[in-house]
């Protein structure tokens, strides 16, 4: 069993649960490949230095490049090193961990593979004490998911044998799909082979502290739920910005795009807890039933409906914190006329009786000014009436900033009054930082989403109709872009807040775009004087 240590009481009398998870072995296809030396392997490390892994725990690397045990550790030690910032040598727990790292060579199809897989797993429960239970990573580029999780069947790897009270599960990464129909295949595919209660899609934004803080928030706090309806938001704003452009990822890009990368995914999945009806209970199957009403909620959007609803982008050469940025079309493995987007901004719409009327803007981009993704409750105005002498149209409405990341918090802006003779009024915030509060570690998301899917919790994973639901919308949205090449009014330049037709989008309704400010961007813009670059049409030097 799982042993579950409690951690001493907290200011507030509330306990701690610190869940060490039972003996497993973790494989991981994919093992050469970016995330396992960005994220996977490095959250794994830091869970062992926490203690929160269990003694009998090894992990097996399986991917195509031939390494052997002792390559693929030190390759590990690298990564550890260059992506936690620490000294790659005298680090005991570093070594002790890096011994339990094993590596097998395979191209996915080879079934001889599967078979020393098998092999090397009983083994390592004989050896190791990893107790049977197994939990593979398929960490691969999606086109290999339904290869190797066939062989996993055929190889007597998708149920535990040997013990009644073992487990396998396997662990999916995104992007489930490309669209509804792929997504449907490939649930077919592993549904044939493993339960869907043993199947685990990632999002990894739902490791983050500050998304699962959402619920938390939104349902431990009568004061906000009672404003969290139609009669008190005016519209939403979920931004999900990121600074850096799509770099050495061109190849995967180009076939995926801002929609199916972050919007699809992590940008709905923020939306359906911002907006979902509070669930029944805390069970893994009343989140997601309560989730996945809510996405079947949302109004469709028919071909005709998109372009009103729906702006995409693509960023041209500029200046990204001070210095000269390629175009999407320069970046390396990119056509040079290509046409995928990697700015998106939709107007969506709920249907439910909490939030009809109420317009939700979602945006997503890469090579924008900042890196930060907050959501933002924009409250209804008070009647211009009392202050309107002094303050005209200028009075602000109240709202509510959810910070994700970075500087993770939460705050509230209202009006003062500023002191003084004078009727003056301004707007002021209260700030609740995590940072402050808690001290500044904030888990990785990948250390808790392992953790959880050790411990067998699937609250924080997808659910196979959850997931379709999402490609269902995000499907019309590509029909009605598919054979129309992108127009001057869709281009942005790098280092701007994407392009102008994503501010009309909110200006149809009155509304703009709250941009978040990062206390690190504006020193950094007070420090180089830097001007807000040109971002219309005109200044565009596309290739
Ligand atoms: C990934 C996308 O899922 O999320 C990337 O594939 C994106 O394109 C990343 O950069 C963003 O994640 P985070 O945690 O850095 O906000």
């Amino acid at each position: 069993m799982a042993e579950t240590i409690l951690i001493p009481a907290t200011e507030s009398g509330a306990v701690h649960e610190k869940r060490v998870p039972e003996a497993s072995v973790m494989v991981i296809f994919g093992a050469s490949g970016d995330l396992t030396e960005r994220k996977l392997i490095p959250a794994l490390y830091y869970l062992t230095r926490q203690k929160r892994l269990p003694n009998g725990f090894s992990v097996v690397g399986c991917s195509k490049t031939p390494y052997t045990d002792d390559s693929f550790r030190e390759k590990m030690r690298q990564a550890v090193a260059k992506y936690l910032n620490l000294p790659a040598a005298n680090d005991p727990v570093l070594d002790a961990f890096l011994s339990h790292l094993h590596y097998i060579a395979d191209d996915f199809g080879d079934p001889a593979a599967y078979t020393q897989l098998k092999e090397l797993l009983t083994r390592l429960d004989k050896e190791r004490g990893t107790g049977g239970n197994r939990l593979f990573y398929l960490a691969t580029p999606p086109s290999f998911f339904p290869v190797i999780v066939r062989h996993l069947g055929d190889a007597g790897l998708s149920r535990p044998e040997e013990c009644r009270d073992c487990w396998t599960r396997i662990i999916i990464e995104k992007p489930f799909g490309r669209d509804l129909e792929s997504a449907r295949e490939l649930n077919e595919a592993v549904t044939r082979v493993f339960h869907e209660n043993q199947i685990y899609r990632i999002d990894h934004y739902l490791g983050k502290e500050t998304v699962q803080n959402i619920l938390m928030f939104r349902f431990s706090n009568s004061i906000f739920e009672r404003l969290w309806n139609r009669d008190s938001v005016d519209h939403v704003q979920i931004t999900v910005a990121e600074k850096a452009g799509v770099g050495q990822r061109g190849a995967y890009y180009e076939e995926t795009g801002a929609l199916r990368d972050m919007v699809q995914n992590h940008l709905l999945q923020v939306l359906s807890l911002v907006a979902m009806e509070p669930p029944v209970s805390l069970d893994a199957e009343a989140i997601r039933d309560e989730k996945v009403k809510l996405l079947r909620s949302i109004r469709p959007l028919t071909v005709q409906e998109v372009p009103k609803h729906v702006v995409r982008g693509q960023y041209f050469a500029g200046m990204v914190e001070g210095r000269p940025h390629p175009g999407y079309r320069q970046e390396p493995n990119v056509k040079a006329d290509s046409n995928t987007e990697t700015y998106v901004a939709v107007k969506l719409f709920i249907d439910d009786w909490r939030w009809s009327g109420v317009p939700f803007y979602l945006r997503t981009g890469k090579c924008l000014p900042s890196g930060v993704s907050e959501v933002r409750i924009q409250f209804r105005p008070t009647p211009y009436v009392l202050f309107a002498a002094q303050c005209g149209q200028r009075l602000d409405a109240n709202s509510l900033a959810l910070r994700l990341q970075p500087e993770e918090g939460i705050s509230l802006r209202f009006n003062g009054k500023v002191p003084g003779p004078s009727v003056a009024v301004r707007p002021v915030r209260m700030q609740f930082s995590y940072d402050a509060e808690f001290g500044a570690y904030t888990p990785e998301a990948y250390e808790r989403l392992l953790l959880e899917a050790m411990a067998g919790d699937t609250t924080l994973f997808i659910r196979r109709d959850e997931v379709e639901t999402a490609w269902r919308l995000v499907d019309a949205i590509r029909a009605s872009w598919a054979g129309k090449p992108l127009t001057n009014r869709e281009f942005y330049a790098a280092g701007t807040w994407g392009p102008v037709a994503a501010d009309d989008l909110l200006a149809q309704s009155g509304h703009a775009w709250h941009e978040p400010v990062v206390r690190n961007d504006r020193a950094q813009a007070v420090n180089s004087n830097a001007s807000e670059p040109e971002r219309t049409p005109a200044a565009m030097t596309v290739a």
